[in-house]
């Protein structure tokens, strides 16, 4: 390994060095070649780990200066001393050995998205001049050292995904010069450290996905440079502070999936400087906190899934910059406010599972930059306006299930060129189901439980246009007549297929069997008459099938037998007769098989 002519005597080095210590800090006197410390601990930590072959060979090769070795940088001016470590995804395993704190210029270690593992080295803390630490994306266990805090130029830490344990070591807020904390993703405990909002230049703050305990330290607040603080996805309780939702600098402040409760901090919405609220997942109490001032940065709202009560205000639609307003799960009451459709950036309103009622107020039917409104699960009434697929030129998804919606389908809805997911299951929509096939994106269309009729079934020859369906689900309305033979020519990525509790008459169509994707097919509940069509065994992925409450007679087809990822066959209450098919012993997955109430006889396939 020593192949230098240079360090033919070790021990030599090292006396001198001990005892001309003094001498080591006046480098113009050249008596003591730290340098060759350099290399020694270098070398050291090379005999820690283990990398791809190649990485570290200019480590091995004798005429190379360890200043030009891979990943090294030396200071400029003589002597020259190692002062970045930068090995980052070089796919390095091993332990970071204690020795590397030898290199005692060393202001960058980057590290990051290896394999190493073990512990960190308390040793770290000797680096007085470490700017830059930065081992994230490892497999590091243990804790952080303590010792650490003796860093004291230290401005970045980056440790998040290791497997570190134990507490933060609340010595860290005696780094003063830190300005970026990131260590989400271990499984830390304990409890914030207060101090950190005493440092003066913390800009960034992340200790998301952890197992951090107690609450958010009020001192976070008076952080005069923060901008970025990521608490999320914790076990952290107690209340926002005020000051933290009042403070000057902060942009970004993420707290979701905490255990977090009591009321929004008033301030929370006026300041001039959040950008990104997002809060959702804990247990808020108390209404949302109203919009006093008239230029908000924010552009992310989302309270989703916590206890909220009261109306929305309609001071939210002074948010003038909102881009995504996300209130899904709280107790939310009254109308959904006007001002909202005023928002000219707003692309993301969700109020899904609340409890607003009355009718949407038709600005929010007019909003040129609306991409997504879901407002299932609530009591709102009124019919869409009949040009509603001109007013929201850039709808992909329009989810209105479980209200009490009716009034037609708007024809205008085919001018809505992006729309992806149509829900609307679940109101009392009449008159016929639209011809769709103009709309190339549509991939669920789910107008379920409502009044629709079929009229002459048209709608399922314009939907073949719709290469994207994968969900058609009309089970639960007055579809009356023959299904069309078209009905084969649907996308052949449709997964599912929900024609349940309808008046659907005559035949099932042989051409069934061309919807090779299907997943579920539901017929159950018509007066589907005549044969079980044997194409139905080319529906290989079929897991669920029900024709069940039905006119259908003859046999079962013996291509039952292919359908081998079928999980459910109910063919209950119809008049098929003869013997049930062997074959359906190929159906190893059934676990629930309903022939009952038909003239089958014979005995079940063992
Ligand atoms: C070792 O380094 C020298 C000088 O940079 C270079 O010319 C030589 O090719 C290297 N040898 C190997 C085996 O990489
Ligand atoms: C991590 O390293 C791998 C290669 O080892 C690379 O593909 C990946 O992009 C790196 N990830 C990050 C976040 O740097
Ligand atoms: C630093 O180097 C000296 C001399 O080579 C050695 O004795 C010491 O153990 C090293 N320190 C660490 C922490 O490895
Ligand atoms: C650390 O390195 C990773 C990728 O290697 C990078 O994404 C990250 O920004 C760096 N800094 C911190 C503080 O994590
Ligand atoms: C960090 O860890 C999370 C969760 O374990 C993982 O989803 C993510 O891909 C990791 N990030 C990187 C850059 O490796
Ligand atoms: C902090 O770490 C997470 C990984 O857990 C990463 O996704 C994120 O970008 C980092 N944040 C900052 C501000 O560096
Ligand atoms: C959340 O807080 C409640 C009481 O405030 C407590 O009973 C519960 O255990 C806490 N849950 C977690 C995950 O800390
Ligand atoms: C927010 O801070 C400002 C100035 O720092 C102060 O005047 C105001 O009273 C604070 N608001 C709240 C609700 O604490
Ligand atoms: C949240 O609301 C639910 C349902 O109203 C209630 O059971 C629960 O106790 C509430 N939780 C809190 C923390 O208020
Ligand atoms: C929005 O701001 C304007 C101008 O300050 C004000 O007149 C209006 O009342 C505010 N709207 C709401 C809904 O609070
Ligand atoms: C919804 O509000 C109505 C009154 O508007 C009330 O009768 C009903 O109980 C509420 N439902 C829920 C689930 O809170
Ligand atoms: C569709 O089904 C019919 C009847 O089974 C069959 O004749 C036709 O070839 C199928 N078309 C395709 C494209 O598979």
């Amino acid at each position: 390994m020593v192949s230098s002519g240079a360090f033919l005597f070790p021990g030599l080095y090292r006396f001198l060095c001990l005892f001309l210590g003094f001498f080591c800090s006046l480098p113009l006197l050249g008596i003591c070649d730290e340098s060759e410390s350099d290399r020694q601990a270098l070398l050291c930590f090379k005999s820690g780990i283990s990398a791809p072959a190649g990485v570290l060979s200019s480590w091995s090769n004798a005429s190379m200066e360890f200043c030009d070795w891979h990943g090294i940088t030396c200071s400029v001016t003589p002597p020259r001393r190692v002062v970045a470590l930068d090995l980052e995804s070089q796919g390095i395993s091993g332990s970071i050995a204690p020795c590397i704190t030898n290199l005692t210029w060393l202001a960058r270690l980057q590290l990051s998205n290896n394999s190493f593992s073990d512990g960190l080295p308390s040793e770290l803390g000797l680096l007085s001049r470490l700017t830059n630490l930065n081992l994230s994306i490892n497999a590091l266990e243990g804790n952080i050292p303590p010792e650490l805090s003796a860093c004291s130029q230290l401005q970045i830490v980056g440790l998040w995904n290791n497997s570190l344990h134990g507490e933060i070591p609340p010595t860290l807020g005696q780094c003063k010069c830190l300005q970026e904390i990131n260590l989400s993703n271990n499984k830390l405990q304990g409890s914030v450290p207060p101090a950190f909002g005493d440092l003066p230049e913390l800009r960034i703050l992340v200790l998301a996905s952890n197992t951090l305990t107690g609450n958010i330290p009020p001192s976070l607040g008076s952080s005069r440079h923060l901008t970025y603080v990521d608490l999320g996805i914790n076990a952290l309780g107690g209340v926002i502070p005020e000051s933290l939702a009042n403070s000057s600098s902060l942009q970004v402040l993420r707290l979701m999936k905490n255990n977090l409760t009591g009321e929004l901090p008033k301030a929370l919405l006026n300041t001039l400087s959040l950008v990104t609220i997002c809060l959702e997942k804990n247990s808020f109490v108390g209404s949302i906190p109203s919009v006093t001032v008239t230029s908000s940065p924010i552009k992310h709202l989302s309270l989703r899934f916590n206890n909220l009560s009261g109306g929305i205000p309609s001071s939210l639609g002074n948010l003038s910059s909102l881009v995504h307003l996300l209130l899904t799960d709280n107790h939310l009451v009254g109308s959904i406010p006007e001002s909202l459709g005023y928002v000219p950036t707003l692309g993301v309103l969700t109020l899904t599972m609340n409890n607003l009622s009355g009718p949407v107020p038709p600005s929010i039917f007019n909003m040129s930059s609306l991409k997504s409104l879901a407002i299932a699960k609530n009591s709102l009434v009124g019919r869409l306006p009949f040009d509603v697929g001109y007013t929201l030129p850039k709808i992909q998804d329009l989810i209105l299930t479980e209200n009490s919606f009716d009034g037609p389908i708007p024809a205008s809805l085919l001018k809505a060129y992006h729309l992806r997911w149509l829900y609307l299951i679940n109101n009392s929509f009449t008159g016929s189901i639209p011809f769709f096939g103009s709309l190339p994106n549509l991939e669920e269309l789910d107008l379920a439980h409502n009044k629709l009729e079929a009229g002459d079934w048209g709608f399922v020859s314009s939907l073949s246009n719709c290469s994207r369906l994968t969900m058609l689900a009309l089970d639960g309305n007055n579809l009356k007549g023959k299904l069309p033979s078209s009905i084969g020519n649907l996308s052949n990525s449709l997964e599912w297929l929900f024609l349940s509790s309808n008046k659907i008459s005559g035949p099932i169509p042989p051409e069934i069997g061309n919807l090779t994707s299907l997943n579920s097919l539901y017929m159950n509940y018509n007066l589907l008459a005549g044969n079980i069509p044997p194409t139905i065994g080319k529906l290989h992925n079929l897991v669920y099938l029900s024709f069940a409450q039905n006119r259908l007679s003859g046999q079962i087809p013996d291509t039952i037998g292919n359908l081998v990822q079928l999980s459910v066959l109910e063919l209950d209450h119809n008049s098929v007769d003869g013997r049930i098919p062997a074959s359906i012993a190929r159906c190893t997955r059934l676990t629930e098989l309903i022939l009952a109430y038909n003239s089958l006889d014979g005995r079940l396939p063992s």
